[in-house]
């Protein structure tokens, strides 16, 4: 391949990434079977240590069973919040607790776990190291969310990461288990969208190398 196609693949595919936002209001199209196979299966393409593939999904398309699902989630928020005294804390943990349950209103919800760190690793980095790093399973189960989330986009569909749910992990594994040896990690919602917020933008790259 020569270095000019290199330079214009580059460039397309920088571009590709910066014009990719998480979206949190989708309208009401659904997301077919057929698509969310294919980023599944872009998704499971990803590197892991010693080639594990320790990830695990869990397709929610029924919409009152997302319904449920943000129950759950508002329910924890509201007991959370039950405990706060009111001031800057509570009305900061509201407002930001609004970016947990916005997935109501998508048409498709993954919840994906990851496979827990496993004893021989945990003997062999002793000490020396953090035992998740060591492991690295959510590094991987990261490249996973990348690769499921860039291929939407290919498909014209939008997504959004999600960690703050697991505010509720003990209750929304109690309605759908982990397989024995993975923990829910993270959800990524699907859909479609008419509505493209503004790019945040990113700090500029000298800030990031030392
Ligand atoms: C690991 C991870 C967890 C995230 N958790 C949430 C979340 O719980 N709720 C949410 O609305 N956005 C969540 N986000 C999305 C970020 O807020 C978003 O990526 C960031 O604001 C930059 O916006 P952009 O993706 O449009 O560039 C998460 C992103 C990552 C990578």
């Amino acid at each position: 391949m020569s270095k000019t196609k290199d330079v214009f693949l580059y460039n397309d595919y920088l571009n590709f990434l910066k014009n990719k936002r998480s979206i949190r209001i989708y309208n009401n199209k659904k997301v077919s079977q057929d698509d969310i196979l294919k980023i599944i299966n872009a998704g499971i393409q990803a590197p892991s240590p010693t080639n594990t593939q320790g990830w695990k999904f869990k397709i929610i398309d029924d919409q009152n069973e997302i319904y449920d699902l943000t129950l759950i989630i508002k329910n924890e928020i509201d007991e959370y919040l039950i405990k706060l005294d009111d001031g800057f804390l509570k009305q900061s943990f509201k407002e930001y607790s609004k970016n947990f349950t916005f997935l109501k209103n998508s048409p498709c919800v993954i919840l994906l776990y990851s496979i827990k760190p496993r004893k021989i690793l945990r003997n062999f980095f002793k000490s020396k190291l953090n035992f998740y790093k060591g492991e690295g399973s959510l590094l991987s189960l990261g490249m996973v969310m990348q690769n499921m989330m860039l291929s939407a986009y290919t498909l014209g569909i939008s997504s959004c990461p999600l960690t703050g749910p697991l505010i509720a992990e003990k209750k929304i594994t109690t309605k759908y288990p982990p397989p024995k040896k993975y923990e829910l990690s993270g959800l990524i919602t699907f859909g479609f969208t008419n509505n493209f917020p503004i790019n945040p933008g990113r700090k500029p790259m000298e800030k990031f190398i030392i």
